[in-house]
Formats: structure tokens, sequence, C-alpha cells
């Protein structure tokens, strides 16, 4: 959901990306040099001994045909050798290829038959024998070290001081950057003694919706929660506005830097608070440094988690919606696995990767980069490197390769699958096969009826709010792709689950690998996503480190370890 983040983070784009990849000397990097220094040795004795066929060949007035092929092979230039050189080591390091439809042709007789997954997954875990699924045999438990939230211990405000004046900031990006400028906003608030004016948003040209503040999140419950902590109004109050010849325009933008300390707003936003009785800063995200001081911390977390909430008819909706799952998910207790699929057509663009679909998928995708990027991926020294790319995990994961590492990690068919994703590019073809992987696989267009999703239809933030309802309270989530989306859902699993994000974050680098080879056996590709899967486990309780996000990791300033279990 953050394609216009990256897009506006200083000029960013996959050919930048994918160019700062084949610099760094990264896992591999040294293997496909030695493998490339190989492959020119060889075509060295390929050319030598292909000179001396030419010369027997001619002596004994052999075939012109073979003659011709000689020659060709005697005559390579340095330069020629070198390019074929560079070809050929691209494509034969590992992982650089989209070859993974092949891999599933291959296996999938043996996925299709491989009931006892589940079952060899559950008994290792357990010592029942008989055969259950994955999901009932939880392995997110870890007694021993349970978190619990504790951020209203953390914030203890007597009473609230005489305001300084009115904070207005624009909040910008899709759901959940909003979601980030609004809790940085009320700590900013904090921070300065300010009254609050309920966050406006700015309409973006990616995320297209025109919702505001109260469509999207419950306002008076935002305000009646946060009362004892930082004031929020509605709206300026007319005298104020008065002052500024009710134009908001006229009151002062404070252009702030992105991650600012909270120096800065005492030092420079401060003193013009004071004077003019209220600032504007817009745009107003990333606004405020990672690491400020604890009792910050715990009012962003305050916001995020206990202020905010979504507005009553996506509440509602999203209910529902979950309560569906649950009912769908009966052969697992009710459990179920999310996924956050992004593989709609600006995300695929944007990473310029290529998959299996040839020249139509090249055409799609070079127009849809110009649609939204105008000439960016064009620019003089942008180097589009898809294969790097993909060694270096960036591209994003089709459905057929989430539902093989699933499968492989041990989930089986009796699995109710939620998949969360805007609209996911070429889908007759590729969803076709994680549906025959996961027949119980449902989205919110399965899970909703179309007068039900109507009023949400054409507000991108609304839909990936239904999203994010559903997400969140499942058994596992499964991110492929990184941004705000996972991160804010990462942290609020977190804070919700005794610490642990139950989260699936695949180590795409090591992915490829296995994706990359046609011959794998289902075992060995199963021990593949096993290992995986243990290393992403392991990562589930982890601890905020400085330039963390507090939002991701709400460990250790909002949460508190308990002694055992509750
Ligand atoms: C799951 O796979 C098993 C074994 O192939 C098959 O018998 C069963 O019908 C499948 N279940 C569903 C819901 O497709
Ligand atoms: C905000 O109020 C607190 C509590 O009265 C006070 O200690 C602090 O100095 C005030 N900060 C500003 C910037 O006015
Ligand atoms: C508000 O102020 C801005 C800049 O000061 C100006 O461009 C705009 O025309 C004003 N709008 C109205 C309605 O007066
Ligand atoms: C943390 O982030 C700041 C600001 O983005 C940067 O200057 C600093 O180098 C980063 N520190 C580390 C350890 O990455």
């Amino acid at each position: 959901m953050s394609v216009a983040l990256y897009a506006r983070g200083g000029g960013v784009g996959c050919g930048a990306k994918a160019a700062a990849a084949a610099r760094r000397p990264g896992r591999g990097g040294g293997g496909g040099r030695r493998r490339a220094a190989a492959v020119l040795l060889l075509l060295l004795a390929l050319a030598y001994v292909a000179g001396l066929l030419v010369f027997v060949l001619a002596g004994v007035g052999g075939v012109g045909g073979r003659v011709e092929v000689g020659r060709e092979v005697g005559v390579m230039t340095v330069a020629s050798l070198r390019r074929r050189r560079a070809a050929a080591a691209a494509a034969a390091q590992p992982g650089s290829v989209y070859r993974s439809h092949l891999v599933f042709e291959r296996l999938w007789p043996d996925i299709r038959d491989d009931a006892s997954s589940a079952s060899a997954a559950a008994s290792s875990l357990s010592s029942t024998s008989w055969r259950r699924s994955m999901l009932m045999t939880s392995h997110y438990q870890n007694p021993g070290e349970l978190w619990m939230p504790c951020v209203n211990r953390k914030l203890i405000r007597p009473e609230l001081p005489p305001s300084n004046g009115y904070l207005m900031i624009e909040a910008n990006g899709g759901l959940n950057q909003q979601r980030l400028s609004i809790c940085d906003a009320v700590a900013v608030a904090s921070l300065l003694n300010a009254t609050l004016v309920i966050p406006a948003f700015h309409f973006n040209s990616v995320w297209r919706d025109h919702s505001k503040f109260g469509d999207i999140f419950d306002e008076d419950h935002f305000i009646e929660t946060l009362k004892q902590h930082v004031r929020v109004v509605k709206e300026l109050p007319v005298d104020v506005l008065t002052r500024f010849d009710h134009n908001i325009s006229s009151i002062p933008n404070m252009r702030t830097k992105a991650y600012s300390s909270p120096n800065h707003y005492m030092q420079k936003v401060l003193p013009e608070l004071l004077e003019l009785g209220a600032v504007r800063i817009a745009p107003f995200s990333n606004r405020l440094a990672q690491s400020v001081p604890s009792n910050l911390q715990a009012l962003r977390c305050f916001v995020n988690y206990q202020a905010l909430r979504f507005a009553g008819p996506i509440r509602v909706l999203a209910e529902d919606m979950v309560e569906r799952m649950v009912k769908r998910s009966t052969l697992t207790g009710g459990k179920f696995v999310s996924v956050h699929l992004r593989f709609e057509e600006d995300m695929v663009a944007f990473s310029c990767c290529t998959y299996d679909g040839g020249l139509k998928e090249k055409t799609e995708m070079e127009n849809a980069r110009e649609r939204s990027w105008r000439g960016k991926f064009h620019r003089h020294g942008r180097v589009i490197n898809p294969e790097a790319n993909r060694r270096d995990g960036k591209c994003p994961l089709t459905p057929l390769e989430v539902g093989m590492m699933l499968r492989g990690m041990g989930f089986d068919n009796t699995t109710s699958l939620y998949v969360a994703s805007g609209k996911i590019y070429n889908a007759e073809k590729y969803m076709a096969p994680l549906r025959q992987m996961f027949p119980l696989l449902a989205t919110k267009d399965t899970l909703a009826l179309p007068e039900e999703l109507a009023e949400f239809e054409g507000h991108s933030s609304r839909l990936a709010a239904l999203d994010y309802s559903v997400c969140l309270p499942s058994e596992v989530f499964v991110t492929t792709q990184g941004g705000n989306f996972p991160h804010f859902l990462m942290g609020h699993r977190r804070y919700l689950f005794g610490g642990n994000a139950k989260t699936i974050k695949p180590d795409k680098r090591k992915l490829v690998l296995s994706f990359d080879d046609p011959n794998i056996r289902w075992n060995r590709f199963k021990r593949h996503m096993q290992d995986i899967l243990h290393h992403s486990d392991m990562r589930g309780t982890a601890l905020r480190k400085p330039n963390d996000s507090i939002y991701t990791f709400p460990m250790p300033e909002c949460m508190c370890q308990q002694d055992g279990m509750m």
C-alpha cells in the first residue's frame, strides 16, 4: 500500500534500487562472480577447441556448415565475449528468473497428495498422532516471554496545561500513512501543549480517495478517548479563523524535515505557535523522529491502539466479515490465515520485475509505469535489472508462489485463507493456482455482498480498512512485500497477542532459490520452506531498535513483560 510513499521517496525507482543492489556485494554475489569467471573460462576453452576444429576441418576440406560455425566462434571479439559472459552470468545466477509456474506444474501432484504435511508438522510439535491442521496446533505459543500492553500505566498526566494554540496538520498517503500522521500529530500536540484540530486528509492521485477523517475513523471516540491527554477539536474556532481572513491557507505552514526531533518542534514551531495562535504543518507524514522520550512513545501507542478506531459503518461490516471468516474455518477451530498480497498492477510495474507473461506483460508494465510515474524509469542512468531485483528479494510474490510457500510450510488444503489485496494483476491467471492449493480462499468480495460493499467502492482507504480489520484477528498473518499496511498490522498484532506478531515474513532472497529449480523434489522444497518459516518465527517477538518504528515494534515502550503466564 505504499507505492506512493516509495515513489515520492527522493526519486527512488526500482531502476536505481536495482543498480544499488547490483553494486552491493550481497549474499551470493561472490559466488556469482566466481560462476561468471567459470563461464568465461568455458567460453574461451570452447573458442580454442572450435578454432582447432576449423583448422583441422579446413585441412581435410571439411563440411562448409561446420566451418562457418567454427569461424563465427573463432572471430568472436573480446567485447562480444564480454557481453555474452555478462548475459550468461546474469541468467545463470540462481534466483534470477521467474520459473515458479514450472516448479508448480511439476510439483502439483505431490502437493495434492501430500495429506501428511500437516500431521507431520503437528506431530513434531505435540505427541498427538491423529491428523490435525497446522493451524490447530499453533506454534505461536511462547509462555516464557509474555508481554502485555501497559500504556495506561506509562501515561500519567494529572490535568491538562493551558493550550499554547492550535496545531493543524495534513495527512497524506494511504490509510496507514494517514494513521501514522495522526498518531505523530497527537504526540507533537502534546509536546507543544497545543490543541489539535482533527487532521485533514490530502487528496492523493494514486489512492484517489476523497474520504475525510470522519469517514474512516470514529471522530467522537477519538476526541473523547484523548481528552485527558491532548485537546482535540473538530474545527478551528471562528475567532481564530477570523484572524487569518477566514482562509486556512493564510495560516503559516511550518515546513518540517522528515523525522524531526522534539527539540526542533520546541525551538522552531513553539515560538510561532505562541505568537500566531495557530500553525499548520503540511504535508505531515514521518515528521517526528522514531526515537522520542518514552512518554511520547506511549502516547503514540495510545492513539494508535485505543483512540483510533474505524468509523461505525466500517466497524460493523468488518465485524460481520470476521464472523463469516471464523464460520468458514470450522475445520481448523475457527482459526484462519490472512495474506497481504501485493500483486496489483501498480506494485508489479513499480518493482520492475519480470514474470511469465512475455511480451504482453512487458507492454502492460511499460504502460503502467508511464501512466503513474511518467518518464521516471527512463531517466538517464536508470538501469532496470529484473534479475538482480529478483535475486535481491525485491519482487512481489505471485499468488502461486504464496500458495506453494504455505503448502510447503505445512498448511494443508483445510486451511482457510483470507486474501487482503487491491485488484490482482492478471487475476484469472494468477489466482487459479492459489485457489487450487487452498480451496477455502476468501477475499472481501467473496465475504461481503455487493450491496454491503457498495458504499466503500471507489474509496481505497475504506476498503483497506476492511482488509486491515479481517487480518488483525487472524491466527497467522503473511506479508509478502513490506509497506505501511503490514508494518502497522505486525505492531498491532504484537500489541494484541502477548508481544508476538504471529506473522510470516519470508526471506525472499532464500525463497527465489527454491522457486528457481524446476527439478526440485517436494520433500526438499518443504524443508526449505520450513527453514524459512522457522527464521521468520524467530523474529515474531522482537524489541524496537533505535531506528525502528514504534508502530511496528511496540515493545518495550508500550508493553511490559509479565512473569510467566498470565
Ligand atoms: C484436500 O485434499 C485431499 C487429498 O488430496 C482431498 O481428498 C480433499 O478433497 C481436499 N479438500 C478440499 C476441501 O478440497
Ligand atoms: C506543557 O505543560 C507541561 C505541564 O504543565 C509543562 O511542564 C511544559 O513545560 C509545557 N510545555 C510547553 C511547551 O508549554
Ligand atoms: C486563501 O489564501 C491563499 C494564499 O494566501 C490564496 O491563494 C487564496 O486565493 C485564498 N482563498 C480565498 C478563498 O480567499
Ligand atoms: C537512524 O536514522 C537517522 C535519520 O534517518 C540516520 O541519520 C541515522 O544514521 C540512522 N541510524 C542508524 C543506526 O541506522
